[in-house]
């Protein structure tokens, strides 16, 4: 018996079960998966769609609102999306005027007017930042970090054990029993250059070790998720935020706070919804509500000495930007986005549709009297974890409570039955067109494969 309290055996027997099921329904994305395995590496366009469940890839057809279709036909509730790209796919709040501004011309040498909205935009959510623009999350970390070392003259980074922010090289390291520095066994080409001679890495809500690390004055940036959400999602102790602040205070190191993750969680992220005073503040995915683009802010008072510090022209910056970095139709993304999407109307829908979802799930692990718990809902993000309490860091979460086989074998089964929930994670993301209905299918999804799970054991 494993400690999510279901053994391996019944794993493996049920997740054969499931695989031979999907592969029965799904006879033409079988084939287009089997071509695509001549044509591209590892048969999908992004090596990380290689690991979804399924023995191969679901082709899609089409998305609408909270629905996609596959090339066999399959309509599936979409509960994915929100942590990727979208509160809802194609939705005509945000299509239309992106389609109207694509007549203008997808990319300009200059900037166009839209770029002073998007920043006013961001600003009237977050305080008082100045903004550049990548076309993803990695970038923007990359970027910031960058010039977060021009800021303080200091090397390192320092972030919590299982961080993910992107294949920013320096911050794709573990912390090693000893504290030193460790690196990912799947890491492409290890190690690279040694990145993590410049990271420091610490555990999770300990204050403690983190004042320990930051006292070798060494640290450019503290860089953090407001709560992790990789792999789990484990979430700061009361007063954690603050003690953060104040350290990378006394220290003199900067701290970034990387939304990418959690712009489901408000029209602020959870930086607007737990009042964090972050140096910096990165997002990528859903910022731009589908299309490419990223994010990264510099408080004022910093934007005005890097203004200072680096008098070079744009043409002589080596290391930050890019050709289609904050170029019209990205911006033109955000802006539909922010304006259309993330909205407070849309997120109180989410609010009330995924505490109607929490509850749901709640009963089927009461019913079914598995020893496992709910997540706090945080906006579109519902999670539940095999574990009887939360972890405090994700360390402990990989040690004691990661269980890749049984999330593989929910999620397939669950997408067996209609719904489509977010890869390799225990959670849902619950879009605004989500209806008491669509929840209560997804409930029924959850309850029937996890039944299965039960019976004989
Ligand atoms: C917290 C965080 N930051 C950054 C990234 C990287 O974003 P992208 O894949 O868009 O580069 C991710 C991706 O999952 C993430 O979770």
């Amino acid at each position: 018996m494993s400690n999510t309290g279901i053994s391996k055996e019944r794993i493996a027997t049920l997740t054969q079960r499931e695989v031979q099921t999907f592969a029965l329904n799904n006879p033409k994305s079988r084939i287009a998966s089997k071509d695509a395995g001549d044509l591209l590496l590892w048969g999908v366009p992004m090596v990380w769609q290689a690991g979804i469940e399924g023995p191969f890839s679901l082709f899609m057809e089409s998305g609408r609102d909270n629905r996609v279709r596959d090339l066999d036909g399959h309509d599936y509730l979409d509960l994915s999306m929100g942590v990727y790209a979208t509160l809802g796919h194609a939705d005509p709040r945000y299509l239309t005027p992106l389609k109207e501004s694509m007549e203008n011309g997808l990319q300009h040498q200059y900037p166009s007017m839209i770029l002073l909205d998007v920043a006013r935009e961001l600003n009237a959510r977050l305080g008082n930042f100045r903004w550049n623009f990548s076309l993803n999350g990695t970038d923007a970390n990359r970027w910031a970090i960058r010039l977060a070392r021009h800021l303080t003259g200091r090397s390192k980074v320092l972030i919590p054990n299982y961080a993910y922010h992107g294949t920013v090289e320096e911050v794709q390291v573990l912390r090693g029993d000893d504290g030193t520095i460790d690196y990912y066994d799947s890491d492409v080409g290890t190690p690279p250059a040694r990145a993590g001679d410049r990271t420091r890495i610490v555990e999770y809500n300990d204050l403690s070790t983190l004042e320990e690390e930051l006292r070798h004055g060494d640290v450019a940036v503290v860089m953090m998720e407001p709560a992790m959400t990789n792999i789990g999602l484990v979430l700061p102790d009361p007063g954690y935020h603050d003690g953060v602040r104040a350290l990378s205070r006394k220290y003199g190191s900067l701290l970034l706070i990387d939304e990418t993750h959690t712009m489901w969680s408000g029209p602020a992220g959870l930086t607007g919804r737990w009042g964090l005073e972050p140096d910096i503040w990165t997002a990528g995915k859903i910022i731009g509500g589908g299309v490419p683009a990223g994010v990264y802010g510099f408080r004022d008072d910093l934007s005005r000495q890097l203004g200072e510090t680096l008098r070079h022209s744009g043409e002589g910056l080596v290391g930050i930007g890019g050709t289609f970095s904050g170029g019209s139709h990205s911006l033109q993304g955000i802006h539909a986005n922010l304006k259309y999407m993330l909205t407070p109307q849309n997120f109180a829908r989410i609010e009330e549709m995924g505490s109607y979802a929490t509850r749901g799930l709640q009963t089927v692990i009461d019913d079914l009297e598995l020893p496992w718990h709910m997540g706090e809902q945080l906006g579109a993000r519902v999670t539940y974890h095999f574990t009887p309490t939360p972890c405090r860091t994700m360390t402990d979460y990989v040690d004691k409570v990661h269980d890749d086989d049984l999330t593989y074998l929910l999620n397939l089964s669950m997408l067996n039955r209609g719904v489509m929930a977010m890869a390799f994670n225990n959670c849902w993301m619950v879009l605004p067109h989500c209806t008491p209905a669509d929840i209560d299918l997804a409930v029924d999804a959850f309850r029937d494969s996890c039944q299965q799970l039960t019976v004989g054991t």
